[in-house]
């Protein structure tokens, strides 16, 4: 390293730029440069790599570590790849060190797995380990925040997985900046995706999101590594949901879906408290849809609020569903569907505290709506799919025989699902396919029941 040259970095998007700036052009951020300083190489201080002919490689064999969590190993792809840099970010509490315990565990069959803990000591990993009804025989705790320590006992250990919890904690002293901030957490990435590569070592990187912006993120890491998986949830509720946003080694938006219990996480292959059931009417306000993150059907109540609304300009809350897409959808149903929402109050949920995305899920949102301003209750056993356009047209959604036969497994009848073929469905089982918002709602809404003006 001889000269030393300084780039600004914007801490969000990780625009990059040889001056300071106040706000960023790209993402248009604030105050969100901050200033890392490059090593300068002068010459290569080793062989260069050879170029190597594609063809060669050809049949290399596709080896994966499995981590003992199919939801986990069908997150990464098909689980682990030697070599491989994975990111794992979510908010603190939301029981990222907890998952990449029990992982760690499974993967220590294979040897030993380097568990580097900058935040907890060994004593609180182990009371962590016991409380989780693990061995950990061949889990070795590193309470280490020196990167160059961390190498120094990953060469040493030799280990078959790194985990290294969290890369906030993780510090090069000869890299200015305090342990968190930009330079120190892309700089200590960089050097620990070398070492995956060189060794063929798969390493798990901590990253922690805070809700208000991070000091300095997973977004900046995403181009890094070759994965990036989300750990998604409200604290306050036990189901947390895996998202591979980015997958070098497999197809991105897969989910897995997760459990915290007392004794740690457990996968949910069927999630029975995120919906009524099919059996009953659900509640006024209520709505199930089918999403399909990734290739895994997934059921979920869609549930709404509707309240008078008492001071000045009306609420509209959401959690779990994007606010600016519901903010559309209650548009659209104003418009287009004939309900009066100017004086109405609109809370908006998923159940069991799930985020979801997918546009597909507009039309449930807006029969939950038109179920509470109406007070009617969805007819009985109806799944609802469909993304609505702003003249109040329904678009199909993908693989919509896919989300049907999976509701139908679980006892669902009823499919409302714009552009569904109904010979794709077995018998005893009815599939409407409505073209507007305003026939959509017809369909699950009984009509003999409206009250109008909220009495009778
Ligand atoms: P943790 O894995 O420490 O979160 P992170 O590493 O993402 O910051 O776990 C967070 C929460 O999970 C903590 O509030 C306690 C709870 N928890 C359980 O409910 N059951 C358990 O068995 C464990 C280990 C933790
Ligand atoms: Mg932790």
């Amino acid at each position: 390293m001889s000269r030393r040259a300084a780039v600004f970095v914007c801490a969000d998007c990780g625009h990059e730029s040889s001056k300071w700036f106040g706000q960023c052009p790209v993402c248009h951020a604030w105050n969100r440069a901050s200033e890392m300083v490059l090593a300068r190489h002068k010459s290569l201080d080793r062989d260069p790599a050879q170029p190597i002919a594609l063809a060669e490689l050809s049949d290399l064999p596709d080896r994966r570590l499995s981590t003992g969590f199919p939801e986990l190993d069908r997150a990464l792809g098909g689980g682990l790849v030697p070599g491989s840099v994975v990111l794992l970010a979510g908010e603190p509490g939301v029981g990222k060190s907890t998952l990449l315990l029990q992982a760690a565990e499974r993967l220590s069959q294979e040897g030993p797995v380097l568990y580097v803990s900058g935040e907890e000591s060994a004593a609180q990993l182990s009371r962590r380990l016991r409380r989780l009804g693990l061995s950990g025989e061949q889990i070795m705790a590193l309470p280490e925040a020196d990167l160059e320590a961390i190498c120094e006992q990953i060469s040493r250990l030799q280990p078959c997985c790194v985990v290294v919890d969290s890369i906030q904690a993780v510090q090069d002293p000869e890299v200015p900046g305090v342990p968190g901030s930009l330079s120190q957490v892309r700089h200590c990435s960089v050097r620990l995706t070398r070492e995956a590569k060189e060794r063929n070592l798969p390493v798990v990187i901590v990253g922690h999101i805070t809700k208000e912006g991070l000091v300095a993120g997973p977004k900046a890491l995403e181009h890094l590594v070759d994965t990036v998986l989300q750990f998604e949830g409200e604290r306050t509720f036990a189901y947390r949901m895996l998202r591979a946003v980015k997958n070098r080694f497999g197809p991105a938006d897969e989910i897995g879906l997760f459990e915290m219990g007392e004794d740690g996480l457990k996968e949910v292959s069927e999630p029975v408290a995120l919906t009524h059931g099919a059996k009953r009417r659900p509640p006024v306000g209520a709505c199930v849809t089918c999403l399909l993150e990734g290739s895994r059907p997934l059921l979920v109540e869609v549930q709404a609020l509707v309240a008078p609304a008492r001071f000045g300009t009306p609420r509209r809350l959401t959690s779990g569903i994007d606010h600016r897409r519901a903010a559309i959808v209650l548009a659209v149903l104003e418009k287009r569907g004939g309900l009066d929402l100017a004086q109405a109050d609109v809370y908006l949920s998923l159940a069991g505290g799930l985020t979801c995305r997918e546009s597909a899920m507009d039309l449930a949102v807006a029969v939950a709506v038109a179920s509470g301003v109406r007070e009617v209750a969805v007819t009985e056993s109806t799944i609802v799919c469909g993304e609505i356009s702003l003249s109040g047209t329904l678009r199909p959604v993908r693989q919509s025989a896919r989300r049907i036969s999976e509701a139908r497994r679980l006892g669902f009848s009823r499919f409302v699902v714009p552009g569904a073929l109904t010979r794709e469905v077995e018998p005893g089982a009815t599939v409407l396919s409505p073209e507007t918002v305003e026939q959509a709602l017809a369909m699950v809404l009984p009509v003999e029941r409206y009250r109008a003006g909220g009495q009778g």
